[in-house]
């Protein structure tokens, strides 16, 4: 089954600009109310992936809210509304247009905090215009993977709670790009009582010596800079959907030509999403 680069199928209903915010209508000042709003893991890649609890808790609600990055990442907007289209065709998905950001920042942390702080405003936003802040309707975020692995729904959903709202949550958990990355090779993540290092392509270079890492967000091939030849790297884009590609073997071998396929992947489809795993 497919479920990315399928077209909507349904109105997503239009996308709030700061023009329609309620702060600004009361003066900007703190906000006020309740909204119920609750975190749905949907797995990475699979339809399959969703659980029953997600279904049950999806159900439930009235709203999917999604922050759309246009663009490239229209296929993930896609993937949501097929979700809904699939196991709850009476929620509404409501687009929010996710504000810009500097992608090549000097100081990547605060620009960072800057961009979350913004998005958390524009949400409290829409929370307020479609579940009118007195928990009368409930909201949703269907979140990719897991939510508590690299993804900020969580922490942006305690900024809106620093702006005023209160926010009540169920979280519900799903299958991880690290589980369906380890699952397709058939292999277990952590070698017989060693520990596995989470991390970004980014950060691969800060990795204490012999570590095992798991490796995501990587936008390069930061396997050819910061691995062992001789370490194993196991390899997989796109997992769970039918453009699913794994590679595995030495660095010394083959990571010239996963860098490669990698960058051929990304040319054929517009974007990638990949993952490894290094281990020696
Ligand atoms: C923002 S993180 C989200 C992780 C997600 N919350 C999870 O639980 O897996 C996105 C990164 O996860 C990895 N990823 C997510 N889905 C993937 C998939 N289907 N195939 C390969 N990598 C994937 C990639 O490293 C991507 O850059």
């Amino acid at each position: 089954m497919r479920w990315l680069s399928s077209s909507v199928t349904r109105e997503i209903r239009p996308i709030i600009s700061n023009s329609d915010s309620p702060r600004e209508h009361l003066g900007g000042g703190r906000l006020s109310g309740r909204v119920d709003i609750d975190v749905i893991g949907i797995g990475a890649g699979s339809p399959s992936h969703i659980t029953l609890e997600a279904i049950g808790v999806l159900r439930d609600v009235d709203v999917v809210f999604a922050l759309d990055k246009g663009g490239d990442k229209a296929d993930l907007l896609a993937a949501r509304q097929n979700i809904l289209d699939t196991h709850a065709p009476h929620v509404e998905l409501v687009a929010v247009a996710d504000p810009p950001r500097d992608r090549t920042p000097d100081n990547y942390g605060a620009v960072v905090r800057d961009w979350h702080q913004r998005r958390a405003e524009l949400l409290a936003d829409a929370f307020l215009a479609h579940l009118g802040g007195e928990g009368r309707r409930r909201g949703a975020f269907l979140v990719w993977g897991d939510p508590s692995l690299y993804d900020s729904t969580l922490r942006i959903l305690q900024r809106v709670r620093d702006l005023g709202l209160e926010v009540n949550s169920r979280v519900v958990p799903s299958v991880t790009a690290i589980s369906a990355l380890t699952a397709a090779h058939g292999e277990c993540l952590n070698q017989i009582g060693k520990p596995v290092l989470i991390t970004t392509g980014r950060r691969l270079g800060e990795r204490p010596e012999g570590m095992d890492a798991v490796v995501m967000l990587d936008g390069g091939a930061a396997w050819l800079e910061h691995a062992d030849p001789d370490e194993e790297i196991l390899w997989g884009a796109f997992l769970g959907t039918d453009l699913q590609t794994l590679r595995r073997g030495r660095v010394g071998d083959v990571g010239e030509e996963i860098a490669e396929l990698k960058a051929k992947l990304r040319a054929e489809h517009g974007w990638i999403m990949d993952i490894y795993l290094l281990r020696s």
